[in-house]
């Protein structure tokens, strides 16, 4: 199975009407350094990995996988018309523009791991990569169903072309997907619990899903948890500031980002600071299984740096809308500041990790 066949297009299902209809080919076509994007790397590579160091666990994580916990997860009974439709016009722009990021960044995956299992002769690798680009083949669907029904679905043959594609090295794809995974767990299951606790804050359906789904984005950052251990010099040595880089652009993207996105997060209860600190928690916790460093998230130097590097990339945001002289200035402006606290966050010195013998964990945050 594949990202072309699982994935249906648009159909011609009668849409309802949606005041001020937002392009969303273009939300998702439009490339900022914050947009999720697409991947593309040395697939030949790929044949020469060896996971036999981490045998014992590949095994049983690959029967995992291969029992398929989420087969009929993301079959749905009911349909979510009428839903966006009723949010508040700025709730409703601010949820267009998660679902829509959400569902690029599952696409994004599901195309990178079709490509990797097409391309690679290295028999766990091929297994592996078919499993992963299954499942986020599943989620990517999914969010695109709860479009369609506001008559807003994505093309996603059209998203395939029109997407640039980033060539990475594979260390380089196993740094940052093992963290959009593991992040992306910690993101879903804290507003899964968040509105456990305050259902009557649940303004659309498709939140029930999140807790088993996480536990599938999960799994996916298990795997490529085992695919560093497998390697031990990724994870010392130099590779150690690469290390340090991912966590810091991981983070400082998804807190840019969240911060854009204040009434949604008021609207789920939370607050995009407190809440984005509780992911970056639950995400160091877990990549202690793997990355021989953390980031002191709690420091106040890198927390008032943090807020500095949002307030730079505002900057830029509004420079970009100026536009002019003035907007120019605004903008490169910005972009020194925001290079300059992201400097300082990296400059911090971060923990040292010891690696623990097994790498494997289950999901309980
Ligand atoms: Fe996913
Ligand atoms: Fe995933």
């Amino acid at each position: 199975m594949n990202a072309h066949t699982a994935i249906r297009t648009p159909d011609a299902a009668p849409a309802p009407a949606l005041a001020d209809k937002p392009d969303v080919h273009a939300m998702v076509q439009h490339e900022t350094v914050l947009s999720p994007r697409f991947y593309t790397t040395d697939f030949a590579a790929l044949d020469a990995i060896d996971v036999s160091p981490v045998r014992e666990e590949w095994d049983a994580m690959i029967a995992e996988m291969v029992s398929d916990p989420n087969k009929l997860h993301f079959k749905r009974e009911v349909r979510f018309e009428g839903i966006i439709e009723q949010l508040e016009p700025a709730l409703r722009a601010e949820f267009i523009d998660f679902l829509v990021s959400s569902l690029t960044s599952e696409f994004s995956g599901c195309i990178l791991y079709a490509e990797m299992a097409r391309r690679t002769k290295n028999p766990d690798m091929k297994q592996l990569f078919k499993l992963l680009a299954r499942d986020e083949s599943r989620h990517a669907g999914f969010i695109n169903e709860a479009l369609k029904d506001a008559g807003i679905g994505i093309d996603l043959g059209f998203l395939t072309k029109a997407k640039k594609y980033h060539y990475f090295k594979p260390k380089f794809i196993f740094y940052s997907v093992y963290l959009s995974e593991k992040i992306g767990y910690a993101r879903y299951i804290a507003i899964y619990r968040q509105l456990a606790a305050h259902p009557e804050l649940r303004f659309h359906p498709i939140f029930q899903w999140f807790e088993s789904w996480c536990n599938d984005e999960f799994r996916h950052g298990e795997a490529f948890a085992l695919l560093l251990r497998a390697d031990p010099k990724l994870l010392t040595g130099l590779n150690k500031l690469w290390v340090r880089f991912f966590l810091l652009a991981v983070y400082a993207t998804m807190y840019v980002r969240d911060h854009a996105r204040p009434v949604f997060h008021r609207a789920l209860g939370l607050d995009p600071t407190e809440y984005d600190y509780r992911v970056f928690t639950i995400c160091t916790q877990i990549s202690r299984q793997v990355f021989p460093l953390e980031l002191d998230t709690d420091d106040p130097r890198f927390r008032r740096s943090m807020d500095r590097l949002l307030a730079a990339s505002q900057r830029i945001e509004a420079g970009k809308r100026r536009g002019g002289i003035a907007g120019t200035l605004q903008r490169v402006g910005g972009m020194i500041g925001a290079g300059l606290h992201f400097a300082r966050m990296y400059l911090l010195r971060p923990r040292r990790n010891e690696l623990p013998a097994k790498v494997r964990l289950q999901p309980a945050w």
